[in-house]
């Protein structure tokens, strides 16, 4: 009898609370193992308790601050050195909606941290490995607002738009192998992070929430049928394809060499009038 599960080891950030305790459950009850990380150790093993006895797979914790360069660090490196694993959801979140002057150096320190350099970390901890098993799959949770800014969700956003940059690049990279990488989008989904990032869930429009049970269970169920990127509460998928067609097709009309006919200096009205 092998060792590990079949399936192998499934990594999941932000795993007390939230998505990532969904997600959690759901991977557990397919099979996997599971490496679940976060800084919230008393909750992290309740959790691996009941979904040990749930589903009788091993559960191992691993208590880190992943906006803690070193604590990051050490997740990273157990994770690069641990041949179970077969799959990372890198979850992890943090949010503060709020004006960036209305921002503290240190919320702003946080998102960067959690959401940009520790999801970047970790994904580039587990790609040598699972380009070089040629198996693996990697999730990045990104957001609606990594398309979509608003006054409160600059620096959010601006992070959630690195998840998805930095996610679809990889997607380039690991094309033609059997190393899958998915990019989850949610929108509002009903977890602590509304009440955590300064806007209550009560202040959101009726009927907008999703429950995180559903999104993770959609969020699987795109990486089941082989999404690229799954936005788990959009009805109209054709939607998708023409944004990333629009930003293809942008990106191609910008390679010409040459400033745009309407910065010539006869099409400026000021330098007309001169
Ligand atoms: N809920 C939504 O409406 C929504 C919408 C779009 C995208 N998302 C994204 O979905 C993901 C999950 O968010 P959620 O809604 O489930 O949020 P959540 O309920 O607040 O859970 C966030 C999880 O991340 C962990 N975490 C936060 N900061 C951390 C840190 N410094 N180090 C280690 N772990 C940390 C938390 O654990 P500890 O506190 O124990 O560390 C918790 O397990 C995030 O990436 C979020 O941006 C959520």
């Amino acid at each position: 009898m092998s060792e590990h599960a079949p399936l192998g080891t499934a990594v999941v950030t932000g795993a007390s609370a939230g998505l990532g305790k969904i997600y959690a459950d759901r991977l557990a009850r397919r099979g996997h193992d599971l490496l679940l990380v976060a800084r919230r150790g008393d909750l992290l093993e309740d959790i691996a308790k009941t979904l040990r006895t749930k589903y009788g797979v091993k559960v191992q914790t691993l208590v880190a601050d992943l906006g803690a360069v070193d604590d990051l660090e050490r997740v990273a490196q157990a994770v690069a050195a641990d041949p179970a694993i077969t799959l990372l959801v890198n979850n992890a979140g943090a949010s503060t909606l709020a004006p960036v002057a209305q921002t503290s150096a240190a919320q702003m320190q946080t998102m960067l941290g959690v959401n940009v350099n520790a999801l970047t970390r970790l994904s580039h901890a587990v790609l040598p490995a699972f380009k070089a098993r040629n198996r693996g799959t990697l999730v990045n949770v990104g957001s609606v607002l990594g398309f979509h800014t608003l006054p409160i969700s600059s620096i959010y956003s601006g992070t959630k738009a690195f998840v998805v940059a930095f996610t679809r690049g990889l997607q380039d990279e690991v094309t033609g192998t059997g190393v899958k990488v998915q990019l989850v989008l949610p929108a509002a989904t009903a977890t602590d992070i509304w009440e955590l990032s300064g806007v209550p869930m009560t202040t959101l429009a009726e009927g907008t929430i999703m429950a995180a049970e559903d999104c993770v269970d959609a969020a699987l169920a795109g990486l089941d049928i082989g999404e690229a990127i799954t936005l788990p509460s959009v009805n109209d998928a054709a939607l998708l394809s023409a944004f990333t067609d629009a930003g293809a097709k942008l990106f191609t009309a910008s390679q010409t060499g040459k400033p745009a006919a309407r910065y010539s200096a006869a099409a400026l009205p000021l330098a007309a009038a001169a």
